[in-house]
């Protein structure tokens, strides 16, 4: 509505009826409500923020007026006066009526006035005369304007008081103008502290993330850096700022070039003059058209990335030597050294037969190493297809081959930097790759598949294998040189049948271990079963005894594991690839005739048409005194002690009595020469029975045949021998 004299009248008129409603009488002359002391400083300091802002438009304004015989006036949103500047006369004149420092002067404790009356109908106004309510204010004319927050709520009034007789429609022309300056001011001052506020956000994001990022204008100059870009680029702020991104990035033309085809720049290594190897993030900024204004770089380290990609690939070793048990004096040997030699950083060949705990031990000697904080990698060379071995390994560059990802990949080598790669089946590994193998150890760098850069790799390499690697190298399917390479520091690990004592205290360990994963109570073990776990043979070692008790948690003290029969394809598997059991059970070695070729050791000649072997000076002689081995007449006194290794033959394990169980076998090694295999008659006669029929498929006369017994009678030995067809 358009502000008429007609309007102003009616404001004016009302002002006056209200007036008369408060109670106001028109001989006062001064505000009914004046603040006192401790009041006004209280009031004034609840105000400051309107002070401050308003008080340097106020001087400005009565900068103009001096000597015109006005006084301005700020008030609080209830109208109390807060501040006062004006001319002598005028001020004097004021203050005879009381218009200080402290008095309200808003309707309900003077009356009709432009302060109060601009606070009652929120606008601004020009009160002269006889328009107050009070006589005493008659002789004035003001001209007030309220004062609005970024919200519109009313904080104050500013108002200029002259005599009556000059009053001018300019007079509250200059109140408004005044007031919309300080209104301004506090829009500015607000909009401030919000910018302030997010700067203060965004600076600490940026400073507490672990990337490293640059702003850069669309001329390529940084603009901003967070402390992590600082830290990356060994440099302070004041050596970034201001300076072109592309006197530190050799190919920004082409990433600008990327980014301005509107394609995305994500993750891609790239090369820092002077400092290294980065991954780069490039995010255009963008205004509101849709311009590129401007750049945001995110650099990640990449050892960073490669120390992430191990932490969630769980490439990071779980067992200690607390996880291992054992109570033997060769397993305390073997730890006490693996604990000696875990610092060092030449090369360790874990050797043992399947389940013994060559990766566990792996682990053990990682965790225990000054690299525990390092990712331990490990690599199954029998499992990574041939094809592949090479970039697993090693890695590829962009391109190196079709399928290859973008931007190529690190290989094994490169995750395990600083720490240890675990090469489990190292006697798998492809010759060819072998001698790659070889060259990186001797060097100490790496070459990504495709690519020609060298890439130096810090990497203890423990390796493990079941297999004889020197026997592979007889056969020459693996390198020798490889070989003396990886056996700086060799550790056998015996299997379980050689450190029964050791049985006990790991089936305790399982025993509580699986009881508490499977929620069920510690079973009760009885003797008559514990006989049978202890003269078991264990050929998958511990890890058949972890599953076998396992199965006996989950039965209560029960199993259906039959291991009286130690007789099964697991077993002859593995018989077979153990390196210490030359030709013994294995079908390779037993010719058309049927006869067992042990090595030159046991042949045709050995077995009777009885099925029975007779060892007569065949079990290699250079190692046993072999005259009088057989079934019965087995002792230590038949063992030629100059040629056994005292640690492998334990007294307590070969004897008569142990020799003569059923069922079973010893090994003995030889430190010298090789290992030869001994067991009683029965058990080889069952391990004939089992690869005849296994090499003629289960044919029951063809096998017979061969064994030199009757059908019946192989039928019978079957049953006794638990010997099933497992086709
Ligand atoms: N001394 C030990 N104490 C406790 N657990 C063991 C011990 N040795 C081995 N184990 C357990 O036996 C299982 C087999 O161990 P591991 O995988 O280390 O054997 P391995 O020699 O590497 O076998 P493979 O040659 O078949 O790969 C694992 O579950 C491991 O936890
Ligand atoms: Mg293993």
């Amino acid at each position: 509505m358009p502000y008429t004299k007609e309007l102003h009248d009616e404001i004016i008129r009302k002002s006056h009826e209200r007036s008369l409603k408060y109670g106001i009488e028109k001989e006062r002359v001064e505000s009914k409500k004046i603040l006192k002391g401790s009041e006004i400083s209280l009031n004034i300091k609840k105000n400051q923020e309107l002070i401050r802002i308003a008080t340097p438009f106020i001087k400005n304004l009565y900068d103009i007026l001096k000597g015109s015989g006005f006084l301005i006036i700020l008030t609080d949103k209830d109208g109390c006066i807060l501040y006062i500047i004006g001319d002598k006369n005028v001020m004097y004149a004021a203050e005879e009526l009381n218009m200080i420092v402290g008095a309200y002067m808003d309707e309900k404790s003077i009356g009709t006035n432009a302060m109060g009356t601009a606070i009652k109908e929120d606008l601004p106004i020009q009160i002269s005369a006889k328009e107050h309510f009070i006589n005493a204010y008659h002789r004035w004319t003001c001209s007030a304007a309220p004062i609005h927050d970024n919200n519109g709520n009313i904080i104050g009034t500013l108002n200029l008081t002259g005599h009556s007789h000059e009053v001018h429609p300019h007079t509250l022309g200059l109140a408004v103008a005044a007031v919309m300056s300080i209104e301004n001011q506090l829009k500015i001052e607000s909009v401030q502290k919000e910018l302030l506020k997010s700067y203060l956000f965004t600076n600490t994001i940026m400073n507490s993330i672990s990337y490293g990022v640059l702003a850069v204008d669309i001329e390529g100059i940084i603009q901003n850096c967070n402390t992590t870009a600082c830290r990356m680029l060994k440099r302070n702020e004041n050596g970034i700022l201001y300076k072109p991104v592309k006197n530190m990035i050799s190919n920004w033309n082409n990433i600008i070039k990327h980014i301005k085809l509107g394609k995305k720049y994500e993750n891609e290594e790239v090369i820092f003059k002077d400092i290294g190897k980065f991954s780069l993030s490039v995010n255009p900024i963008k205004d509101e058209e849709g311009n590129l204004v401007g750049l945001v770089l995110v650099m990640n380290e990449i050892q960073r990335i490669l120390n992430l990609v191990n932490k969630y690939t769980a490439m990071r070793a779980r067992y200690t030597f607390d996880d291992y048990i054992y109570k033997c004096d060769s397993m305390k040997r073997i730890i006490s050294f693996a604990k000696d030699i875990a610092d060092s950083p030449s090369t360790v060949l874990i050797q043992g037969e399947s389940g013994t705990g060559k990766e566990i031990l792996a682990q053990s000697i990682h965790n225990h190493s000054l690299r525990a904080e390092k990712p331990f990698v490990a690599v199954n060379c029998g499992a990574i297809p041939k094809n592949l071995i090479e970039s697993e390994l090693f890695g590829y560059e962009y391109g190196a081959f079709t399928g290859a990802k973008k931007g190529g990949r690190p290989g094994k080598f490169e995750l395990a930097n600083g720490g240890t790669l675990f090469l489990d089946e190292i006697g798998e590994m492809p010759l060819d790759m072998q001698v790659n193998l070889l060259r990186v150890l001797q060097e100490g760098y790496i070459t990504r598949v495709g690519g020609s850069k060298i890439i130096p790799v810090n990497v203890r390499i423990i390796a493990a294998t079941n297999k004889d690697l020197k026997e592979e190298i007889n056969k020459g399917t693996f390198r020798e040189d490889l070989y003396y390479r990886l056996i700086v520091i060799p550790i056998t690990i015996p299997p379980l049948r050689e450190r029964r004592e050791d049985i006990k205290v790991i089936i305790e360990h399982f025993l509580k271990t699986k009881a508490k994963k499977l929620n069920k109570p510690i079973p009760n073990i009885s003797e008559n079963l514990m006989n049978k776990i202890m003269n078991y043979d264990w050929p998958g070692n511990i890890r058949e005894l972890e599953n076998f008790i396992e199965n006996v948690v989950n039965l209560g003290g029960n199993t259906t594991f039959n291991i009286e029969n130690k007789f099964d394809i697991k077993y002859m598997n593995n018989i077979r690839n153990r390196s210490y059991y030359k030709g013994v059970n294995n079908h390779e070695n037993i010719n058309s005739n049927g006869n067992i070729n042990n090595n030159g050791s046991i042949n045709s000649k050995n077995i009777n048409s009885n099925g029975n072997i007779n060892y007569d000076e065949n079990i290699n002689s250079e190692n046993i005194n072999s005259e009088n081995i057989n079934s019965e007449n087995i002792n230590s006194e038949n063992i030629n002690s100059e040629n056994m290794n005292n640690e492998d033959i334990n007294n307590k394990d070969i004897n008569n009595k142990d020799i003569n169980n059923i069922g079973k076998c010893y090994y003995i090694k030889n430190v010298n020469t090789d290992d030869i295999y001994l067991c009683n008659l029965e058990e080889l006669e069952k391990r004939a029975i089992y690869a005849v029929l296994k090499k003629y498929k289960w044919n029951i006369s063809k096998s017979a045949k061969i064994l030199g017994i009757s059908r019946n009678t192989l039928y019978l030995k079957m049953k006794r021998y638990c010997i099933e067809n497992t086709g």
